[in-house]
């Protein structure tokens, strides 16, 4: 509330063995005792509405728990469960038997299991206890269909999609074919093969759509919107579908990775620029963007870019047109914990092994909220957390940042608001890059404040000129927000052709002194 997000996501707190930490689900329709029970949930969303929030599930329709019920009963072959999952025989090669084709998990290995009892393989995408769910069976459809009415019912408004382009395979079981860059890669890595049967199958579009179908069932009846956003690290090109196919809708947005996976502290201005506004080209006309810089699935932002960019990311995300979207601590800039091997509990991570669990792990980015300063950071009253609190909780916590003016909590709080202005929600958009480190983005609308967000990516101090950006700047304009480096305060002014910008400074500068 205070900090000015008005939707909240929670990741999976369904029953779960907790393999995936949640994404591992073994009754889609409880709550696991590790977050509380049905009534607690209950209570929370009631708070939520009372408080203006929306609450978003997170759904797992690709997969369920080998501990599921229906998993169970499918090993045993009971019907109505026998093809609830991906079963295939095995394939026997000079009297041995092999797995149907060389297809692979996402957590490293084959994704075909053997299951004794069955005298099958299962497909798994994820790990080992988290069987694919057969789409191809209506029965499953409905089921999951049904899961999604279960909580709207419950009143939450709306979902994020895990996994989406995995929820198909080819009937095909043919091998896929290497991956471009497979010299990167180990044989046994998910990136070896180019995933042409496995992923972003046109059955995979349609099933979305029908989700979508299911919300608009219920907008239908009271004029409220049901919201869907999907995950999918895909090409833009697979990725827009997700939105719709013209005559369906589908997600009200794909989730848009882009200022996650294509950049990183080496990235130049032109570098940012192009992965803007090629999201901003591609995406069809009539639908909504969205940005955001990290997830519970990757190292964080204060990480993987150096931490004083912290502010300017933020700014970058809530000044783009769309919907900015932030994952829990990247507001105080939140740092990666390092986790050893010893206290390694991330699935994907332990599959790999000591050698290359660091790269893999996302361990890092799940370590417990900084909330003040007190023992594990505030986060409990036990003596001991699920992973280690990062060692600087000491001074990177809330409380410590709500008390400072200048503070990353203070600038994400003011973007909040900046967000709500008309020309953010509705202006043009211009991104230009001001030189190899620094650039710029733009909203401007007709009589409304013109509001320019720099930021100078480089290591050395920069001197900007903005006058040539866009016709009729004024002489002056004002700091609406700076970042904690930065040499301006808030509401002070700056000379439109002339001011200095430290090293990974930022500045949202307006047209008129809104202070
Ligand atoms: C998604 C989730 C990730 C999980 C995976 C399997 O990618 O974000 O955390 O491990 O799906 O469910």
């Amino acid at each position: 509330m205070d900090l000015g997000v008005d939707t909240i996501w929670l990741s999976p707190v369904y029953k779960s063995p907790m393999v995936d930490f949640g994404y591992d689900v073994s009754d889609y329709k409880d709550i696991d005792p590790v977050f509380g029970n049905m009534a607690d949930f209950e209570e929370l969303l009631t708070e939520a509405k009372a408080k203006d929030l929306n609450l978003l599930m997170d759904f797992v329709p690709n997969h369920s728990s080998n501990q599921h019920l229906w998993f169970l009963k499918s090993v045993e072959r009971i019907h109505p469960y026998s093809d609830y999952y991906i079963w295939r025989d095995p394939k026997i090669e000079n009297g041995q038997r092999k797995p149907p084709n060389n297809w692979l998990s996402g957590f490293r290995g084959s994704a075909w299991e053997w299951n004794e009892k069955r005298q099958q393989y299962y497909y798994h995408m994820f790990a080992v206890q988290q069987p694919d769910l057969n789409y191809r069976n209506p029965a499953v459809v409905e089921e999951m269909k049904n899961v999604l009415r279960f909580w709207l019912d419950k009143g939450v408004h709306g979902f994020r999609m895990d996994a989406i382009p995995f929820l198909f395979e080819s009937t095909s079981l043919a091998d896929e074919p290497k991956a471009d860059y497979w010299k990167w890669f180990e044989p046994t890595d998910h990136d070896y093969l180019n995933h042409t049967l496995t992923e972003n199958q046109p059955e995979t579009y349609s099933m979305l759509y029908e989700f979508r179908d299911v919300l608009d069932s219920y907008r239908n009846r009271d004029g409220r919107t049901r919201f869907m956003m999907t995950e999918c690290y895909t090409d833009l090109n697979k990725m827009m579908p997700y939105y719709g196919n013209g005559s369906r809708n589908g997600a009200h947005f794909p989730l848009n990775f882009r200022l996650v996976d294509r950049l990183n502290r080496e990235s130049t201005a032109a570098d940012f620029v192009k992965t803007i506004l090629e999201w901003e080209a591609t995406k069809p006309a009539d639908k909504w963007s969205n940005w955001f810089i990290g997830n519970h699935d990757q190292k964080r932002a204060a990480s993987r870019f150096d931490a004083p960019l912290i502010d300017g990311l933020t700014m970058l995300i809530h000044l783009l047109p769309g919907t900015p979207i932030t994952y829990y601590g990247d507001e105080l800039g939140m740092e990666d914990s390092f986790v050893r091997w010893d206290q390694t509990v991330d699935p994907a991570a332990l599959n790999v092994g000591r050698k290359r669990y660091k790269t893999v792990s996302r361990d890092f980015e799940r370590e417990p909220f900084q909330w003040d300063a007190s023992s594990y950071a505030g986060f409990t009253s036990a003596n001991h957390t699920w992973l280690p609190v990062n060692s600087n909780y000491w001074k990177v916590n809330l409380a410590a940042q709500k008390l400072n003016l200048r503070s990353h909590y203070n600038t994400f709080r003011a973007m909040a608001k900046l967000r709500r202005k008309l020309t953010v929600l509705t202006g043009s958009l211009k991104v230009k890059a001001l030189s190899t480190w620094q650039f710029c983005v733009l909203r401007s609308l007709e009589g409304q404040p013109t509001f320019i967000l720099v930021i100078n990516l480089g290591s050395d101090i920069e001197m900007t000129n903005l006058s040539t950006v866009q016709p009729n700047l004024p002489d002056t304009l004002y700091v609406y927000a700076a970042s904690e480096n930065s040499l301006q305060e808030p509401g002070s002014p700056v000379q439109t052709s002339k001011f200095l910008l430290r090293p990974k400074q930022a500045l949202t500068l307006s047209t008129i002194e809104v202070y």
